[in-house]
């Protein structure tokens, strides 16, 4: 048993050297401009549900989602988000294929994640990826509008799809037509 255990450890440790050493070699890719593999994607995506649902506090929001709440989520999503997230003019992001692993759009398609799960992403960002923390630079009520905002995209109250008409020339989702992605991309 002790020698069971003593090759179990001795196995694991030249693992851990060799993927070190193929690292400190060069033999781990750097380039951002290219695809994850779907096994690594949900490999990662569910290490990621599984570290939210420990992690974040699961709160419900502060901030009531009133039209103005939800336009002014509307405004500090398109200057802050818009550019990796995809604006309300429904056209692909700018840096959609400029990441590893890409950001979702989360105009096209809405997430289907609580209020909470939503919250904890803005405010915490995701390690290894390109999404920010964005605790250090909004306000707590800012990130609850944004959290309003992109939980209701599809079935936002008249006053605010008229603000995204005028403001886009787009009509906004009603909700139906499209998938949503959750936080599957
Ligand atoms: C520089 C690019 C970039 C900017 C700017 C950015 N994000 Fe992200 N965001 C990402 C990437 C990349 C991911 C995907 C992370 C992953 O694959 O887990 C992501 C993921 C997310 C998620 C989903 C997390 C999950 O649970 O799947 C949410 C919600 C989100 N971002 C909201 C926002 C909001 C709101 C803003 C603006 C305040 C914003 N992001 C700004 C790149 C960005």
């Amino acid at each position: 048993m002790r020698n069971f255990i003593l090759g179990v450890v001795i196995t694991i440790m030249v693992l851990l050297i060799a993927g070190l050493g193929a690292a400190l070699l060069g033999f781990v890719p750097t380039n951002a401009n290219t695809a994850p593999p779907k096994l690594e994607e949900q490999i990662a995506m569910s290490a990621l549900d599984a570290s939210m649902e420990r992690h974040a506090p699961h709160v419900n929001s502060p901030v009531p989602p009133t039209d103005e709440n939800l336009i002014e989520g509307i405004k500090i999503y398109t200057m802050n988000c818009a550019l990796c997230h995809g604006g309300i003019d429904r056209q692909p992001s700018t840096l959609e294929k400029s990441l590893y692993p890409p950001p979702p759009n989360l105009i096209l398609h809405p997430l289907d994640d609580p209020d909470w799960h939503v919250f904890y992403a803005i405010s915490t960002g995701v390690r290894y990826t390109g999404m920010p923390a964005w605790d250090k630079t909004l306000s707590a009520p800012d990130m609850w509008k944004l959290t309003a905002f992109l939980t209701r995209i599809d079935k936002l109250p008249p006053a605010v799809q008229d603000y995204w008409k005028k403001s886009s020339s787009v009509n906004p989702p009603t909700g139906g037509q499209e998938g949503h992605s959750g936080h599957k991309m």
